[in-house]
């Protein structure tokens, strides 16, 4: 059965054979320790101890020079011996991983299916990042971490050391980074998004010491991972400034961030600064061997450069345009000094803007487009799109989901990731390293939660990042992912169970139809209509069903034996427009309309807790305009429109609804209307009396707010309108 190779990333060839070799004290281990830099030994720990007394089959762990590629390796098991060969002990090391993800233990024994698997990674850079600046993580669970990094054969860990919220490296030249720049004074509460914001009072930090590095990066090297230390440059980088504010260009007094987003201060490109970020790079280099320094150049506002005569003048000097180019100016000075060491500078693609520094390599995030124009310039690449590789956003919808930056990634949408892009010619395209998969913890306080969100996202990524293209197969992957799940919990990871949760996609505009999928394929899905958990006598879900009448749907995935993931809810309050068809004068925003615009007259209630599912839909400075057909001439006696409130998110209440009804589409006359649309909460519900007007057309109008006044979040923009559902009854 295939089950019996749920390797994860799976290997580029497996070839099953009839058999198993069982591992038991008569096993013979025999390691060619002289040919093997890194004692393998150890991660065979989970095997048995082995008796060379009158062996009866042998593990046999060697290198061989004939297999091509770096980290490739082959793995022959027979009933008789377990062979296991690879160029470097890189190569061995992933056999080892396949080895263990192989093995099934039965009464003290352990089992292993006869096959024969040549595999090798796709690409050269297979990453996963973690930002501890926002939440710092003790040295146990960045080794975790690293562990589970590698056991999933990918080879590099982005270690995200300095923030605007917290500095976390030890730096002997400059002991205040780690007495001041390391704490701060407390901590943003909830949202970013929330209003007003609220904090926890509470002192907050922590910073890793030089043994304590030397000591992760050593625990990386053992398991063939490269430790990528990243270390912000000129922006984010406030905590840095709170600690030495002669690196600013204002006089400060400088604060450790305690909230998120973006700040305006940031490094000056002076002599002090360069000063001290050498001398900072000089021991970050010691202590790192990593080929790659990171020195971060996103997100860097410029306007304390635009205020600052010093950077005007270094401007003019330099003979440069302008502040893009000033930051180029110092992405190049800084590379030229790593370059110096014998090193090589990665940065975020904002570092494309004022030019490339001429050796650097870039990492993709606003999207791909960084990443193709950088191959074009003969540039390495390594893709980490918000899109796909973004482990801080939700990976499911469900309204109790963990609090989350934002976004929606599913692990579906984790493994549909191609990162070399087709525009590319196949020459450009070899600048394509790899991809890598970043966690940043503005919402993650704790290592279990970093574990949620990043596994099995990070599975998808791991396979992306070793299988061929045209072999990966998403139900192949869930299927391995079923077995591998039960692994990482046996291995105490807090793996997300979003796989199997059942969803449903609501399809209306004529009647309304609702049809049920997972995450994962191949599961039975189960249904009841009467508000009760599913169970595995519940009908079996097979094609859209039809809507016509107030109905709680439940529905839940299932295999032969129970109830897999958790159950879903859908609950339709019948009305007059529902199902019925509707046209807009304004289309919404395409990233806030999921759903369609019927969604809108779907029966169902848009989530009172968050705006983007498939229910809402989003107008960014446009007044809303609909025209509902009823079919038929027909009575209508009251209609209900619900907004969404949220003015940290810049989402207003409108001004004011108008409501007119036809009977032939053209003349229509006013039979409804509101001048104050208001109400506490997130969601509030406007209801209009209509006295029983008779006529076909329905004609709903919105006035927008305007313009979000100053000083609020959104100040001076169009504020956000968004909408569900039309009632009308
Ligand atoms: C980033 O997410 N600011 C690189």
């Amino acid at each position: 059965m295939k089950n019996t190779y749920a390797i994860v990333p799976a290997p580029v060839e497996l070839l099953p054979k009839e058999g198993q070799f069982e591992w038991s004290s008569n096993t013979a281990l025999i390691i060619e320790d002289n040919l093997i830099e890194n004692n393998q030994n150890e991660y065979l720990a989970f095997a048995q101890t082995a008796s060379l007394n009158g062996p009866q089959n042998e593990v046999h762990l060697h290198l061989d020079d004939n297999i091509d590629a770096s980290e490739a390796y082959q793995l022959s098991i027979t009933a008789k011996k377990i062979d296991l060969k690879a160029k470097t002990s890189a190569g061995l090391f992933y056999g080892i991983q396949s080895l263990r993800q192989l093995a099934t233990k039965k009464e003290g024994h352990l089992y292993f299916p006869a096959l024969e698997i040549k595999d090798a990674p796709r690409y050269s850079y297979r990453g996963l990042h973690l930002d501890v600046g926002r939440h710092f993580f003790p040295v146990d669970f960045i080794k975790k971490y690293i562990d589970l990094l590698a056991y999933h054969k990918m080879n590099r860990f982005h270690w995200h050391l300095t923030e605007d919220q917290g500095w976390r490296i030890e730096i002997k030249k400059y002991p205040k980074l780690a007495q001041i720049a390391a704490f701060r004074k407390e901590t943003l509460v909830g949202h970013y998004s929330d209003q007003p914001h609220q904090f926890d009072g509470q002192r907050y930090g922590g910073f890793y010491t030089q043994e304590e590095v030397k000591e992760v990066v050593q625990y990386a090297t053992e398991r063939f991972v490269e430790v990528i230390p990243e270390i912000e440059m000129p922006g984010h980088s406030l905590a840095a400034l709170a600690a030495y504010p002669e690196l600013g260009c204002t006089p400060g007094p400088f604060e450790v961030g305690t909230k998120w987003g973006v700040v305006d201060e940031v490094y000056c490109p002076n002599e002090v600064t360069f000063q001290f970020l050498e001398d900072v790079l000089t021991e970050v280099m010691e202590l790192f061997p990593s080929k790659y320094i990171h020195i971060g150049g996103d997100e860097c506002p410029k306007n304390r450069w635009k205020e600052s005569a010093f950077c005007q003048a270094l401007i003019k000097k330099e003979g440069l345009k302008d502040e893009h180019e000033l930051q180029s100016y110092f992405i190049k000075r800084i590379e030229k000094f790593v370059n110096s060491k014998g090193r090589d500078i990665i940065g975020w693609d904002e570092i494309l803007e004022g030019g490339l520094a001429p050796n650097a390599t870039v990492m993709s995030w606003r999207g791909i487009e960084g990443g193709i124009a950088a191959a074009k310039q003969g540039h390495n690449v390594i893709m980490t799109p918000t899109s796909h590789c973004y482990f801080d956003y939700y990976q499911s919808q469900a309204e109790d989901e963990p609090l989350a930056i934002g976004g929606f990634l599913p692990l579906r949408k984790v493994y549909s990731y191609e990162p070399t892009p087709e525009e590319l010619t196949s020459e450009q395209q070899k600048y394509i390293l790899g991809v890598q998969g970043n966690v940043w913890t503005e919402y993650i306080k704790t290592g279990d939660k970093v574990e949620y969100m990043t596994y099995p996202r990070a599975c998808a990524l791991a396979e992306i990042a070793w299988l061929p293209k045209e072999q990966k197969n998403y139900d192949d992957f869930v299927q391995r992912m079923r077995i591998h799940t039960d692994r990482l919990q046996d291995m105490g990871v807090n793996v997300a169970e979003h796989m199997f949760d059942a969803k449903a996609e609501i399809d209306a505009g004529n009647g309304v139809n609702i049809s049920f999928f997972t995450e994962a394929d191949g599961t039975n899905l189960r249904y009841t209509t009467d508000g009760a958990e599913p169970t595995l006598e519940s009908p079996l879900y097979s094609n859209p069903l039809e809507v016509g009448a107030s109905t709680t749907y439940k529905v839940a995935a299932f295999n032969e034996d129970e109830k897999l993931g958790r159950s879903y809810e859908v609950q339709f309050d019948w009305h007059k427009a529902a199902g019925k068809k509707i046209k807009l004068t304004t289309p919404p925003a395409e990233k806030y309309s999921a759903g369609g615009i019927h969604s809108i007259v779907n029966g169902v209630l848009g989530s009172n807790v968050r705006y983007g599912d498939a229910e809402w839909l989003g107008f960014e400075g446009k007044d809303f305009e609909a025209i509902i057909d009823l079919e038929q001439l027909d009575e209508v006696n009251k209609v209900n429109l619900r907004f969404y409130q949220g003015n940290g998110q810049w989402i207003y209440l409108p001004k004011g609804v108008q409501v007119s009804i036809s009977s032939d589409g053209t003349n229509y006359k006013t039979i409804a209307e509101s001048n104050a649309v208001e109400g506490e909460g997130k969601v509030v519900t406007l209801s209009l009396d209509t006295n029983g007007a008779t006529g076909r057309y329905l004609k709903v109008k919105v006035d927008r707010y305007g313009i979000i006044p100053e000083g609020r979040q959104g100040g001076g923009h169009e504020a956000w309108l968004f909408v569900d559902e039309i009632q009308v009854y």
